[in-house]
Formats: C-alpha cells, structure tokens, sequence
C-alpha cells in the first residue's frame, strides 16, 4: 500500500464508503456490510491513539479482521502528534495488513472537544497540521482526515484542507454539518462543492445520503460519498439501483450479523451487542412484534437463531417476498 492509494483508487470510478460508527462498525458489522456490498470501503469506528500505543490489548482486539473488509481503514482519534505517529507506527507495523489511517477531526461529543480531540482540532488547526506531519513522516500508509465543514460557522474550510494537504493528508471526507449543529438540521454539501476545486486530494461527501443512488446525485465533481446511519438494518442500502431484498435474504442477512459477532467478540458481548442490530433489521416488517421482543432480551446466540429460524418457519410461504415494498402483510 503507498500513498497514491487514494489517487489510483479515486481515478477508477466514485469511491462509495461504510462512514466509521463508533459502537456499530465492528469487524461482523463491516463483513455484515461487505457480504451484500463487496464494492464498499470501509473505515472503523474510531479508536483512540493514545490507548493503541499504551494498549497492546486494544491493538490485538480492533486490527484484527477478515479478508473480506480488505482494504481497510483504521481510524484514530487523539490530540498529541507523537502519539498518533506511535499509533500509526502500532498499526502499520501489525501482521494485521491495514491499507490506512484515518483521523478523526469531526467529532462533535462534549466529552471529546473538551478534550482537545475530534472536531475541537478544526478550531486548534495548529495542532492538526502537526498530526498529519508525524502520521506523514510515521508511515508509508495513506493519510485521511473526516471532519465537519466547520466547527460553528467561524472557520475557513479551504484554508483548513489547504494546509492538512500540505501537511500530507491523502484524502478529505466533509460531513456537511458543523460541529455545533451536531446532527441537528440538514447535512448541506454546497461548501465540499466548493473545496473540490481548491485541493488536489480526493474530496467525499457524508451526510443524509441514504442509498448508493442518493450518492451518487449528490456527488457531482467529487470523489465519492459516505454513508453512516442509513446502513443501520440495510446493507442493500449500497447497492446500485435501489434494491429490496427478500425476506429469506433479510434472515440470512441477521443469521450471518449475528455469527460474526459472536465469532469476533465471543458468546457473552456478542450476544448482547447483536440485539440493538437484529431489532433494526425487521424494523419495516410487520407482524413480528413479538419475536422483536425475544431478540432485545437475548442472551445468546443460540437463541437469536432460534428466534429468526421461528420467523422463517411462520413466514414460509412468504420468503421469497419483499418487506420492504410492502408484499409481506401479518399473517
Ligand atoms: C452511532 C454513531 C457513531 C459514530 N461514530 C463515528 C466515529 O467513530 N468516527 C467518525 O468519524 N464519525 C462517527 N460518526 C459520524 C458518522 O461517521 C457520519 O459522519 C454521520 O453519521 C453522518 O452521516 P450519515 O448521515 O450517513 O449517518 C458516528 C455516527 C453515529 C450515528
């Protein structure tokens, strides 16, 4: 991997993203993602520079993934440029086979800007720049950067992405809100328009795209898009076209979600993290209240399966019909 992946992976065709999500974006949720979308790249949720470099632990528990993912993109979150240039050193040197680092300078969360991480570095840009030289000089991996397009409205974004260029960033994800708005008001892309035209690093849009068609009207002259919550029970969300899978499809969809994450975080996490991910699949499926219930309140996989095989069994004649456009009613 070299620091032209970007430009050579943005000269073949709009590069389409799994946005990173903390407390989602896991290994099983990103095979989840790539099993029905192999064409996505996908970025992990964000981990923090200093806990890599003080925890072999963290290190062994989030590098670690399936072919499957390849080629992935761990991103970092911190404020001390000798500790994301430690990070990056942890993360390239790994036999984990990573394809680049990603800093987060978008965060919003309180707890974060106080501490000087997140969307806090659009204000201490300073501090930003210097990141990006250590993380440059630190690794041969290509260097990205997702933020906001300003931290309240009083920031010059292309002066910013101008100088994280120079600094050595290799691509720019903007989320079209600013860090005060949080996730309030609509994501507005006019100003990711605009920069396309100031910097010669791939720029990406994130923000309210909720399919690979939306995306792709919304890109224009960029590079490519990023989608975030509207993958939360929809991976065919990536898909080209729009496409409503079948029932049987959404079953085996929460079957392999749920192995997967008993398979990389064992029985006991795994089964309670599958919860809040199986309920958002049926989501738009009616008559399955009940079995709803069951799988917030399990507590093995086992049972999640158990649940899913009772779906199919009662829904039998319908598995190869449609939910999502309406041709599954309550039995
Ligand atoms: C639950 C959740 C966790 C998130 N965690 C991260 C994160 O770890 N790193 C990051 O850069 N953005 C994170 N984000 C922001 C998303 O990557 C994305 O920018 C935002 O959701 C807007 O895109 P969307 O409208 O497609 O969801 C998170 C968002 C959500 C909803």
């Amino acid at each position: 991997m070299n620091k032209d992946f970007w430009n050579r992976k943005a000269s073949e065709w709009k590069i389409c993203f799994l946005a990173p999500m903390d407390g989602y974006g896991d290994s099983a949720y990103r095979q989840s993602m790539k099993r029905v979308a192999p064409h996505i790249m996908c970025i992990s949720e964000f981990y923090s520079a200093d806990g890599l470099v003080h925890s072999k632990f963290l290190a062994d528990s989030v590098l670690p993934h399936s072919n499957i993912e390849d080629p992935l993109i761990i991103q970092i979150f911190g404020k001390d440029p000798y500790m994301f240039a430690r990070a990056a050193e942890i993360i390239s040197q790994s036999k984990y086979n990573i394809a680049g680092i990603d800093v987060n300078m978008g965060c919003p969360a309180k707890k974060v800007v106080r501490s000087g991480h997140g969307s806090s570095l659009l204000i201490n840009s300073d501090t930003a720049f210097e990141i990006i030289s250590a993380l440059d000089k630190a690794t041969d991996l290509p260097i990205s950067v997702k933020t906001r397009r300003s931290f309240d409205g009083n920031q010059n974004l292309l002066d910013f992405v101008g100088w994280l260029e120079k600094s050595g960033a290799k691509l720019i994800t903007i989320h079209g809100r600013t860090a005060k708005q949080a996730y309030t008001w609509h994501a507005d892309h006019t100003d990711t328009y605009e920069l396309k035209k100031h910097v010669n690093i791939p720029v990406i849009c994130n923000g309210d795209i909720i399919s690979y068609d939306d995306g792709i009207n919304k890109v224009q002259d960029l590079n490519g898009f990023m989608i975030g919550r509207a993958s939360f029970w929809n991976p065919w969300c990536f898909i080209p076209w729009g496409y409503d899978p079948t029932l049987e499809e959404m079953l085996q969809a929460m079957e392999f979600h749920a192995t997967k994450l008993v398979e990389t975080k064992w029985e006991r996490k795994g089964s309670l993290e599958i919860r809040k991910h199986l309920v958002q699949y049926l989501k738009h499926f009616p008559g399955v209240k009940a079995y709803r219930k069951e799988l917030v309140t399990t507590e093995s996989l086992g049972n999640s399966l158990r649940v899913i095989e009772s779906i199919r069994k009662e829904f039998k004649n319908d598995l190869d019909k449609r939910p999502g456009l309406g041709e599954v009613t309550t039995p």
